[in-house]
């Protein structure tokens, strides 16, 4: 009987897949929009449909009695079947700072489970958690089991992921993409994503990036800024320094872009508010990996810039005296010691992170992914302080004015802090 009526059905399947309005909103993630009080849900459906959010504040059953309204673009992928997707957009308002709320997202065409965040405080007197790291990919993303407890434990106010996605995004026809959006669900929907891109995101003029992701600003995500507690945080791109057939004058507007930045946050009422300055982006200016990648080249083109000295960003970042400095790329946990142009700078010798008169820079792109990880180079360089090749993430605390906490956790040794500072400022 079965074995007569199965071919059958997966006959009729496969005919009707055809027509199936794709309504169900999938995908689901929360970025911050910058503004206080705000939370923007961001989703995915395969054919049109409004774009809804419903939520109500905890604890207590679900009412679902505020609702707010977005809009949906069209996003056609570059790859040779051209699949079509809208991303859905709703920006929450007037949220309680530090109130958790319930939400689920779509339409009456069909609502996504429900999930729930606690909205961000407001103002500079509380100290954010977060969990960084770069290069999580969708097939062995070794970190990301840990990172759902962890988030789901609320352990963490954001995470932030510097670049490198899924391996890629746009393989398969975007599906990668889709799976790697579909796998993150389970953090992103809870607590902001935030991002920038990184050379995985390249193809189609990065339009997986582009299109995927709602960050502040209106670049599409490639360079923004926002304020978080006591930290002014700075989020660009280095691709546009390596892919200049998109533009090379996506190089000088970024960079006109990010001396404007730091000129406002180094204003005498913002640095009092927000005294820490903190850059994320994906390719580091210094590294000791044994890959011949830009960052283990004396003068990479991200600390020197374009030939000519054009757009450097180590003399900008330390000009407007820039604190941290946290970068992806190398799959592989590498802490500096403070450093401009290859000289250390130390607070003192015995508390080189106590004032240091040097950004300090940290990279963590050994989150997990197909690529595995990098070795280091064998020679020690005098501003490497402390290599890691371990699968792992960091967590960062930006505890207060003067304090930030960094602690890289080993997901190799179970969860074991493997390395950990204090970055402190209270002379400036
Ligand atoms: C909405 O529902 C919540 C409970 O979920 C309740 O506390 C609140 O008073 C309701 N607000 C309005 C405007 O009905
Ligand atoms: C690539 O995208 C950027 C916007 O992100 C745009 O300014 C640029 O013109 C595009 N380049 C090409 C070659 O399409
Ligand atoms: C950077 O260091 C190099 C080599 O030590 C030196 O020639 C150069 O003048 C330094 N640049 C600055 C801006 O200090
Ligand atoms: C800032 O945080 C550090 C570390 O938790 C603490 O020792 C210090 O007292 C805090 N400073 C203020 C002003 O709260």
């Amino acid at each position: 009987m079965w074995g007569s009526t199965l071919p059958l059905c997966v006959i009729i399947m496969s005919v009707s897949s055809a027509n199936i309005a794709w309504q169900q909103p999938e995908q689901v993630h929360l970025s911050y929009t910058g503004r206080p009080a705000t939370m923007t849900v961001t989703w995915t459906t395969f054919s049109w449909t409004p774009s809804v959010v419903e939520y109500s504040p905890l604890p207590g059953p679900p009412s679902f009695n505020l609702t707010a309204y977005g809009s949906a673009t069209l996003f056609v992928d570059g790859g040779p079947k051209h699949r079509r997707m809208f991303i859905h957009r709703v920006t929450l308002e007037n949220l309680n700072p530090g109130q958790r709320y319930v939400y689920h997202c779509g339409s009456v065409l069909g609502w996504s489970p429900q999930f729930y965040f606690r909205a961000l405080q407001v103002g500079s007197s509380w100290g954010p958690r977060l969990a960084v790291f770069g290069d999580m990919g969708n097939e062995n993303p070794q970190s990301l089991s840990r990172l759902q407890k962890e988030t789901q434990m609320e352990m963490y106010d954001a995470i932030f992921h510097v670049g490198d996605f899924a391996y890629d995004m746009d393989e398969d026809d975007a599906q990668v993409g889709d799976e790697f959006m579909r796998q993150i669900e389970s953090v992103a929907a809870y607590v902001p994503y935030m991002t920038c891109p990184g050379n995985h995101e390249e193809a189609y003029n990065f339009s997986n990036y582009r299109n995927r992701f709602s960050m502040p600003g209106n670049t599409e995500g490639l360079w923004y800024s926002w304020d978080l507690g006591p930290a002014h945080i700075i989020s660009f791109s280095t691709e546009v320094y390596f892919y200049l057939k998109y533009g090379l004058e996506l190089v000088a507007e970024q960079y006109l872009w990010l001396q404007k930045d730091l000129q406002k946050a180094t204003s005498r009422d913002h640095r009092s508010e927000q005294p820490w300055i903190i850059t994320m982006a994906h390719r580091p200016m210094y590294c000791t990996n044994f890959d011949g990648d830009d960052c283990s080249k004396p003068d990479s083109t991200i600390r020197t810039g374009l030939p000519g000295g054009q757009y450097a960003l180590e003399d900008l970042f330390y000009k407007y005296g820039v604190d941290l400095e946290i970068w992806a790329h190398e799959h592989s946990y590498e802490r500096l010691w403070p450093v401009y142009n290859c000289t250390v700078y130390k607070g003192s010798p015995q508390a080189p992170y106590t004032d240091p008169t040097a950004p300090v820079h940290i990279t963590t792109g050994s989150a997990g992914c197909r690529e595995r990880l990098d070795p280091f180079f064998p020679l020690h360089r005098e501003w490497s302080a402390v290599r890691i090749e371990d699968y792992g993430y960091t967590r960062i605390h930006i505890a207060n004015k003067t304090h930030i906490h960094i602690q890289q956790v080993s997901d190799d040794l179970g969860g074991d802090i493997v390395d950990d500072i204090w970055l402190i400022k209270d002379k400036r």
